[in-house]
């Protein structure tokens, strides 16, 4: 499993992975649209989303930069096809192929912005496929990564205490797939180490008071959906209990005077001129 690139194909093909990309799109994008304004682009820009899945954040990139090409990849065929069919409307301005993160076809230098979101979390060798993001962007463009990290989610303490969840289930994920579910915060010594320029971080806020309640507890559904077998079998926290825990996360964040947070952390770099 370690030396699988995709270790995650199972949740990520899944139709619960579908309906998360949606409910997070709805969650974060509203704030993290204005994080755009940061970055210069050229007339005609080349906006490469590697990762895509289904087109949630391509799609509206390409609405954002109306003059912009976009090109969505990913390697799961169902979800360029679901986005093909979505987003016919922004064709061929926006197109979506299939090809690896870890292996793109463009030459080098080819796009002026590069999207990664919600996808090196997922995958060992986060550091390899970083460089190949910042070798197809061009010197002075920018890159553009959600990185995920799991203990940057806050939920109150009921009949259960989430932290207990939060803080034994990610680490043995992540030692079984050989990935880092705490890439939030490392993704800062990949990006110096890649010596990239204006190194910069934001964090979106899913909570109640920044993103509807609704769209922040069809999230943590969909993770429940997606994750509680896996969960299960390679981490001490059993299907049935990760299914209690997560059944009062969603009821936390649901119940009108509840608080919750999760703290997304957007981080942008410029390859040097
Ligand atoms: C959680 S989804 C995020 C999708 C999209 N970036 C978004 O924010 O809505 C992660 C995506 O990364 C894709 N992925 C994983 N490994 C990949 C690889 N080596 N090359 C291309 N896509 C990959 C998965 O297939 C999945 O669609």
């Amino acid at each position: 499993m370690v030396n699988d690139l995709n270790p995650q194909a199972r949740q990520m093909a899944d139709e619960s992975m579908v309906r998360n990309l949606a409910a997070q799109a709805s969650a974060i994008w509203p704030q993290e649209a204005l994080l755009f304004a940061r970055y210069t682009l050229p007339h005609r820009a080349r906006i490469l989303d590697a990762g895509c899945g289904t087109g949630e954040i391509a799609s509206r990139l390409a609405e954002l930069y109306p003059d912009a090409r976009v090109l969505g990849v990913d390697i799961i065929e169902a979800h360029l096809d679901l986005a093909r069919s979505r987003y016919a409307h922004l064709a061929p301005r926006l197109e979506f192929e299939r090809q690896s993160i870890f292996e793109l076809r463009a030459e080098d230098a080819t796009f002026d912005l590069t999207v990664c979101r919600h996808v090196i979390q997922s995958i060992p060798h986060p550091d390899r496929v970083l460089a190949e993001l910042v070798r197809v962007t061009r010197a002075g463009g920018w890159l553009h990564v959600i990185a995920e990290d799991y203990v940057m989610l806050h939920f109150q303490r009921r009949a259960l205490d989430p932290r207990d969840f939060w803080h034994v289930a990610p680490p043995a994920f992540e030692a079984a797939t050989g990935t880092d579910l705490h890439i939030g915060r490392n993704v800062f010594g990949i990006l110096a180490a890649l010596e990239l320029h204006d190194i910069a971080v934001s964090y979106v806020v899913v909570d109640p008071l920044h993103a509807p309640r609704e769209s922040f507890a069809r999230i943590i559904e969909a993770w429940r959906d997606g994750y509680v077998e896996a969960i299960g079998e390679l981490t001490p926290i059993s299907s049935e209990s990760a299914r209690a825990y997560f059944a009062q996360m969603i009821a936390n964040i649901r119940d009108p005077r509840g608080y919750a947070v999760w703290m997304v952390p957007v981080w942008s770099a410029r390859v040097p001129m």
